[in-house]
């Protein structure tokens, strides 16, 4: 028997990538509030980032017949992991919940796969986060950019200054998050949807991904030789030290820049990426159930129903720098970052665009292809826009080929 599978009934073992210094804070408290409900929360945290280590420790576990019971599975791989018939259907607990009638419509999507339940949802992450240095602003006069033109003079001043202009990694899903960035603010949603979720030849060969592209090296010219392949959790350190006048980060630096010292409104200021002040990019935390073991289910089922309570949700993404997915939530509990972002979110799909480097926009092979293409021509100051997009473009075509099932694909 696989080890995970003889833990007491009441045990459950979690795998997740929330490793940080805050992000364990949040992930305790909601292992202290399963405490409170008679459950264990057996902790299986696998750093990297936006998943990428436990993605494939996840792999390797369920190929040897060792899947935990709970996985932070998010986006459009809970439905890749739910074809394969692994993720316990939760219907039961929805119904009996009525999530339909306080979840987002787009949560209700993410969470289901072929008319089931297959996830808890946790929480709204706004990837389109702008944030600043307000000493530094302030000494050189500077307003937070709405635009990237504003963008790149508020960066060439602070250059000027001997500082820094933006806080990033070279890591490739940083710098694929930075695109998702500029498509969506060169293009807004529709087209942003037509790019990453259809996968369309025709967006990849469009201006407006050219116009991305291009933005990019801009950027990339512009932070210069202070550029590094690091975690995130390292680029959030060089802006919290003053080192950097900006950062372009999903909100779960907030609460990591809480813990270097930073308070909100006083020390930084967080706005929208420029370009996107109308807009969410977003990424959704879920949890899922493995099925198989049934003495778990209760536990499972237990669990998911604490996950979406209206106080779990309140201080969990309070903690986690994240918004309630609840429509029904407090927004006088939120700060003003979290504010706006539950704000704009609940406006509705027209202004969401889902993030492709969380996994909210497609499947996880076209994803990994997507960002190693964009990271390659970041890396590469020879790679030419026309070239990428090109590159782009036949990806996208062997993407679609395969969706139909063509022979070979
Ligand atoms: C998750 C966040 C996490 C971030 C950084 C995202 O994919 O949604 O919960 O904090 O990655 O690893």
């Amino acid at each position: 028997m696989a080890p995970s599978a003889q833990a007491p009934a009441n045990t459950l073992q979690v795998l997740h990538w929330w490793t940080s210094a805050s992000e364990r804070k949040a992930a305790d408290l909601l292992a202290a509030r399963m405490a409170d409900e008679g459950l264990a929360w057996k902790d299986a945290a696998i750093p990297g980032g936006a998943g990428i280590g436990a993605g494939k420790v996840l792999k390797g576990r369920v190929l040897a017949g060792d899947a935990p019971q709970v996985t932070q599975i998010i986006g459009a791989s809970v439905a890749e992991w739910a074809e394969l018939g692994l993720l316990l259907d939760i219907d039961g607990v929805a119904s009996a919940g009525d999530w339909n009638g306080f979840l987002f419509p787009t949560v209700q999507k993410l969470i289901q796969h072929r008319g089931h339940v297959v996830a808890a949802p946790l929480g709204i992450h706004r990837v389109n986060t702008l944030y600043y240095n307000r000493a530094l602003f302030a000494r050189l006069k500077l307003a937070p950019p709405r635009t990237w033109a504003e963008f790149e003079a508020a960066a060439r001043k602070l250059r000027a200054a001997g500082v820094a202009p933006l806080a990033q990694s070279s890591e490739s899903w940083q710098v694929a998050a930075l695109f998702e960035n500029l498509v969506l603010a060169e293009s807004g949603p529709e087209f942003y949807r037509e790019l990453l979720v259809k996968r369309s030849p025709a967006a990849a060969a469009d201006r407006r991904t050219a116009e991305a592209l291009v933005r990019l090296r801009i950027v990339k010219d512009l932070i210069g030789r202070e550029m590094e392949e690091r975690p995130w959790p390292e680029v959030v350190r060089q802006f919290a030290r003053g080192e950097a006048g900006m950062m372009i980060m999903g909100d779960w630096a907030k609460p990591e820049l809480a813990e270097r010292g930073m308070a909100l409104d006083e020390d930084y200021g967080c706005a929208a990426a420029p370009g996107t002040a109308r807009y969410h990019l977003y990424s959704v935390d879920t949890l899922t159930m493995f099925a198989g073991a049934n003495r778990h289910r209760p536990a499972q089922e237990k669990m998911a129903r604490v996950l979406v309570s209206p106080s779990v949700q309140a201080d969990f993404n309070a903690l986690k720098g994240a918004v309630p997915v609840r429509r029904d939530a407090d927004p006088a509990r939120m700060d003003g970052c979290a504010r706006a972002s539950w704000t704009i979110f609940a406006q509705g799909a027209a202004v969401q665009a889902p993030s492709l480097v969380h996994r909210m926009a497609s499947d996880e092979a076209s994803r990994d292809a997507i960002i190693a293409e964009v990271h390659r021509y970041f890396l590469d100051d020879r790679a030419t826009p026309a070239e990428a997009q090109r590159r782009l473009g036949a990806l996208f075509r062997l993407f679609n080929l395969r969706s139909q099932g063509a022979p070979g694909a």
